[in-house]
């Protein structure tokens, strides 16, 4: 299992096995049409789409295939993004609005055609999904985002009738929706590229891309040269186009609970003061109830989170201690829209996707077709308005300034944290802090064994000071999102080298 499984692996994780394909060798010097940097829906969607236009494509995985953000999901795949349309319609206007859920559609049957086609056995089941609230203020919003889904032609009805133990007071449905297993589907895409001839190499991060050869460099020496370099990281990790300063990162919490019987037919997903996250999975034989997100490196007890899902699952639905638990790691964009397209100043020949605002099955897949659509010099009516180029994300100004002034505060907290670093004598087993080693700050961790794994606070990124993260035991950056493991390895970019380990003072 890889680092990124050691702690709280998903559901989707646990019951599917690691795809292996090996890494890229140290020598070698591999040359394709398209390079493909990133092995999650993204970048698995966008691989096999362009080997069938022709392409000869190279995927290349830092990690195993699927085992990031996608195998993380709630695997909810749905045109419905809680209240998204209202707020684009506002902010953007009618075409843009109009741009997101034309891309969402095409996301939506470009999944469900491959299932189809490629048979996968992903517990793929069509479920209504539903936008609820339980606020009086919030109600108006419910109301205004089944009158824009449907002038945009999307299936959207309102009603106060719900299967939720709680009352509700409007809620946005959206029949004919999908719900599935993330992983198994991922799996399945890069089977199905690998059987069409494709390569993949994995276990192996791209540390830099030169972007007038269109060189990808692995660590370890190995390159792929491409016409196309398609970065589909989550963020990207090559600066140059400063889309980590225009989006910002959000973790989020997922439980699975064990049910006699299917407990929610629906999908569900509560808007103001009742932000849950809910549906069945695996048959009926599990509850997935979420919610308690944060931004990334903010949030210092993040047991917490944990207990109150646990809490309110049981309280609701009288379920018994979770049987899986885990976060994922989302990016929110300043202006709500996601950004899909050529990187900025990256030679003309990177292209990149990020910024899905959590719905990464139906933006990931939508973003996958839009790149093909580029590559291949397809129509494409709606790609156009997610261009990480465009100037429209100043219209997100004030939200862009309180990110930034949010992460600026919270820097100077950490600084603060560091002036009173505990002695590392008193960490126990399984505890993590800034702690004081041989009179040096640092990110100290006691593993279970009782031995003490120690790092360099400084983010390997742009400098931040990462923060202890106790439920996912990780070193996490509040600025643009980069986690790290106990012994500094990089478990989410835009970091590309891992924090600098420190001595222990013999305390091993
Ligand atoms: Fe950018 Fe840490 S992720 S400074």
């Amino acid at each position: 299992m890889s680092r990124l499984h050691a702690t709280n692996p998903s559901l989707w994780v646990a019951d599917t096995s690691d795809a292996r394909y090996g890494p890229l060798g140290a020598g070698a010097r591999e040359t394709a049409d398209v390079a493909v940097v990133g092995a999650g829906i993204t970048g698995l969607t966008a691989a096999l789409l362009l080997q069938r236009g022709g392409a000869r494509v190279v995927l290349l995985e830092a990690g195993r295939v699927c085992s990031g953000v996608t195998a993380y999901t709630t695997g909810k795949v749905s045109t419905l993004h809680g209240l998204t349309y209202g707020t684009i319609r506002e902010k953007h206007g009618l075409a843009t609005a109009r741009a997101y859920a034309e891309a969402q559609r095409a996301g939506f049957t470009q999944v469900a055609a491959l299932v189809d086609e490629l048979d996968i056995d992903c517990g793929w089941e069509r479920r209504p999904n539903v936008t609820y609230t339980t606020d009086e203020k919030t109600l108006r919003k419910v109301e205004r985002e089944v009158e824009v889904a449907r002038e945009l032609g999307l299936p959207a009805s309102f009603t106060t009738e719900t299967e939720l133990p709680i009352d509700v007071l409007g809620a946005v449905r959206f029949e004919e929706q999908a719900q599935f297993h993330a992983r198994r589907y991922g799996l399945a895409l890069a089977e199905a590229f690998v059987a069409a001839g494709g390569q993949i190499f994995d276990e192996g991060r791209v540390v830099d891309v030169d972007t007038s050869e269109g060189r990808c460099t692995v660590e370890g020496g190995g390159t792929v040269t491409a016409e196309h370099v398609v970065l589909a990281t989550h963020l990207p990790f090559l600066d140059r186009g400063g889309l980590f300063a225009r989006a910002y990162p959000h973790r989020s919490y997922l439980m699975a609970f064990e049910t006699g019987s299917e407990a929610l037919h629906g999908m569900y997903l509560g808007k103001g003061s009742t932000g849950w996250t809910l549906r069945s999975a695996e048959g009926g034989r599990y509850l997935l109830v979420g919610g308690q997100g944060h931004k990334t490196g903010h949030e210092p007890d993040t047991p917490a989170r944990y207990d109150k899902i646990e809490r309110w699952a049981q309280e609701h639905f009288g379920v018994g201690p979770a049987a899986y638990r885990w976060s994922a790691h989302d990016y929110t964009s300043a202006d709500d829209l996601p950004f899909v397209g050529k990187l900025p100043l990256g030679g003309g020949r990177v292209w990149t996707a990020t910024g899905y605002n959590k719905w990464g099955m139906t933006n990931g897949t939508a973003a996958a077709v839009a790149i093909r659509d580029a590559i291949e010099g397809r129509p494409n009516d709606w790609a156009e308005r997610f261009d990480p180029a465009r100037l429209e994300v100043t219209a997100a100004a004030p939200t862009f300034v309180k990110e930034n002034v949010d992460v600026a505060v919270r820097f100077v907290c950490d600084r603060i944290d560091h002036l009173s670093g505990v002695a590392s004598e008193a960490l126990e087993p399984g505890e993590g802090a800034v702690a004081e080693v041989d009179g040096e700050r640092v990110g100290a961790y006691r593993d279970e064994d009782g031995g003490l794994h120690a790092v360099s606070l400084v983010c390997t990124h742009l400098g931040c000071h990462v923060t202890w993260n106790p439920a996912e035991r990780s070193w996490d950056c509040p600025c643009h999102g980069s986690r790290f493991d106990v012994d500094g390895g990089i478990l989410h970019g835009p970091a590309t080298r891992p924090l600098d380990r420190k001595a222990t003072g013999g305390d091993e």
